[in-house]
């Protein structure tokens, strides 16, 4: 039997709204979540440079803020594919919530609908996207892994549009799985009574479903290591869904994936689970941006850990930022509340940050702030 969490409870309210950083919701995280399921979160691929080079790198852009510029009244709501969204902020398709809390994805859906930004469901995610989607009040987009199984991504693709999603994030920087040696130390395996049921057929993990260590072999499923622009084509003519390609550094690679039919690009090294030794994105952003040109919004995620991260992120040329463990350490901490708190602290910091950079709005926020 494999344990996911410890005994103690989710925290109360009074309790949660003491936690005030990114930072407090990891400690408290983790004196919660068993080792394993710690260990799975938080770690990166090999030595994790690019996961700590993620964060610091947002933190070595100095921020050369505007004064006596009237930010008395001010907003952070953005639209994304033509929806308003309350703030340029969308949860990244992390696996396995109900590792975190017991209600998992639904938890965070519920967080996301109670203020207002888009939740990105994983492939790999405990709870079917159909059941996600029910319990949505907002945009909800679904993150697709292409496996061998063509026909059977084709029918994922069309029930994410059945199930009423925007758009469709495809994985690309995960042709086979970064080395973790966290999730070897602890022997990661998929708890017992959850697996990634959008993968199941006939209703069953596959026969190998949910045995061995480490991600890639806990899954009993795999990626198809043969994925090439071609294939980005194709799924664009399977879906009428917008297609965003996820895992982009390059400018070359964000070229091509446009002209592959892709309708977005998110500028992301998988929170340096990958390849270790991959560029920071806040490295990678300008380069795509640039490349990109205005035809299609960049997103981008990997270490936004504030408010002053995302206005970071928005001068440098994105149109939104994800972000992966800080939700997890908000489910793992108080389910739907924690979740809600976390994304609340994010936005509240956010609007925070706009305010001494003399931003009242999302469109004020431009690249000059970082290099005046
Ligand atoms: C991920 N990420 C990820 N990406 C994806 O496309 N599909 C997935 O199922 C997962 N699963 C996943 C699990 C966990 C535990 C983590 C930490 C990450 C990557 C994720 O979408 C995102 O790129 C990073 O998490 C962003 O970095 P930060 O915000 O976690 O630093
Ligand atoms: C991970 C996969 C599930 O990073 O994307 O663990």
């Amino acid at each position: 039997m494999t344990i996911a969490t410890t005994s103690a409870g989710p925290l109360g309210a009074d309790a949660l709204s003491r936690l005030a950083s990114v930072a407090a919701f990891e400690e408290a995280a983790r004196a919660r979540l068993a080792p394993m399921a710690y260990a799975y979160y938080a770690g990166g691929a090999g030595a994790e440079r690019t996961l700590s080079r993620n964060a610091e790198a947002w933190s070595r852009l100095l921020v050369w803020y505007r004064v006596m510029v009237d930010v008395s009244r001010r907003s952070t709501a953005t639209t994304l594919f033509g929806r308003p969204i309350a703030a340029p902020l969308l949860v990244a398709p992390t696996a396995l919530h109900k590792m975190a809390c017991d209600e998992g994805e639904i938890a965070t859906v519920r967080a996301c609908g109670a203020v207002g930004v888009p939740m990105v469901v994983s492939s790999l995610s405990t709870t079917r996207l159909e059941d996600v989607c029910a319990q949505a009040t907002g945009p909800v987009l679904f993150q697709l892994y292409i496996g061998q199984d063509r026909p059977f991504v084709r029918d994922l693709a069309q029930r994410a549009e059945s199930a009423g999603c925007v758009a469709i994030e495809l994985t690309v920087d995960t042709p086979v799985w970064g080395l973790r040696e966290r999730e070897q130390r602890t022997g990661f395996r998929v708890p017992d009574g959850m697996g990634v049921v959008n993968l199941y057929r006939d209703g069953h993990a596959g026969p190998t479903g949910h045995s061995g260590v480490g991600i890639g072999q806990a899954l009993g499923w795999t990626i198809d290591a043969s994925l090439s622009w071609r294939d980005l084509e194709w799924l664009c003519a399977q879906t009428k869904l917008p297609v965003l390609v996820k895992g982009v550094c390059r400018a070359d690679d964000a070229r091509h994936a446009l002209a592959s039919g892709a309708a977005g690009v998110v500028v992301s090294n998988h929170g340096g689970r990958q390849l270790d030794g991959a560029p920071a994105t806040a490295e990678a952003l300008p380069h795509v941006v640039d490349a990109v040109a205005g035809r299609a919004p960049v997103l981008v995620d990997g270490g936004i850990r504030g408010g002053t991260d995302i206005l970071r992120a928005l001068a440098l040329g994105a149109a939104a930022v994800q972000v992966g463990r800080p939700l997890l350490w908000g489910l793992a901490v108080g389910g739907e509340a924690g979740a809600r708190r976390v994304l609340e602290l994010l936005m509240e910091d956010l609007s925070r940050s706009m305010a001494l950079a003399g931003c009242a709005d999302v469109a004020s926020v431009t690249r000059d702030l970082l290099s005046p």
